[in-house]
């Protein structure tokens, strides 16, 4: 018998993602019947609210968050983990909008949170996970940031940056988001280093990533620089503690 791990939201944020969000929405439904999905949409130009809210009045397990303009992906799910805390989900999903993260795959990092996971990471650099059509530059740069961050951090995991992911509810309440500032991807490892230092529990399940077919991807050199500097700044104060208590 399989173990439920309570009611489940998935977060999708969007930012022009008109062509993928009928499709990743669809998967979803079919994927896992009872699991809820949340669009959490910058008030994308391209209209992808607009296809959100269609895609939600025709269903109830759909719902959508409207924010008035692109503050990042930090500030989306964090405005998403809200929602879904104070409605009284158990675990809270983050999952891409195009495809990239399989909502077929998505059972397993619920089946660990089930059994007894506090942050369950979809991950392509353990043995079993990979990626498909990503360019040798894309795989590079996750590959070094992965690297970057567990000599500056120290933390045994192996992708910390990966997007495709389930919090218990109650992990996210421990560890706290109303002092998160991290806007960019290095949200993922912000909130990874915040589950690692409370002492939770963190278990990687290989998945395979499978880059976009349609639409582009918003890294930029900003996201990068943005999670360069924050890494460093957390190395060092996380050092400096350490130190500290050892005195
Ligand atoms: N609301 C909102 N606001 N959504 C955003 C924003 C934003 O500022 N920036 C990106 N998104 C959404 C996209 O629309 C998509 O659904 C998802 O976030 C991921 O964005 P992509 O642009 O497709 O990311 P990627 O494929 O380059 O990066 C992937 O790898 C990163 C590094 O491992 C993602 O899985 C990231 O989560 C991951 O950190
Ligand atoms: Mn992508």
């Amino acid at each position: 018998m399989e173990r439920t791990p309570g009611r489940v939201l998935v977060i999708v944020p969007t930012y022009n993602e008109r062509e993928n969000l009928p499709m990743i929405t669809r998967r979803l439904r079919k994927a896992l019947p009872d699991v809820h999905l949340l669009v959490a949409d910058d008030n994308s130009p391209d209209g992808t609210g607009r296809i959100a809210d269609e895609l939600a009045e025709k269903d109830d397990h759909v719902h959508v968050l409207h924010r008035t303009s692109k503050q990042g992906l930090g500030a989306a799910y964090i405005a998403g983990f809200r929602w879904g805390l104070a409605e009284g989900y158990d675990v809270l999903v983050e999952m891409d909008a195009d495809g990239s993260h399989q909502p077929e795959e998505l059972h397993k990092l619920l089946d660990a949170v089930a059994h007894g996971a506090d942050l369950a990471i979809g991950s392509r650099w353990i043995p079993g996970g990979r990626t498909v059509n990503w360019p040798l530059s894309r795989e590079l740069l996750s590959r070094g940031a992965n690297t970057y961050v567990r000599l500056a951090l120290g933390i045994p995991v192996a992708d910390a940056t990966a997007g495709f992911r389930a919090y218990r509810a109650a992990t996210l309440e421990k560890i706290g988001l109303d002092d998160v500032e991290s806007q960019g991807y290095c949200f993922q490892v912000d909130l990874t280093l915040r589950t690692v230092r409370k002492g939770l529990h963190v278990v990687e399940k290989p998945i395979t990533f499978v880059e976009r077919t349609v639409g582009t991807s918003k890294m930029s050199r900003k996201i990068i620089l943005e999670a360069f500097w924050r890494v460093a700044v957390w190395g060092v104060t996380g050092f400096a503690d350490r130190f500290r208590q050892r005195r």
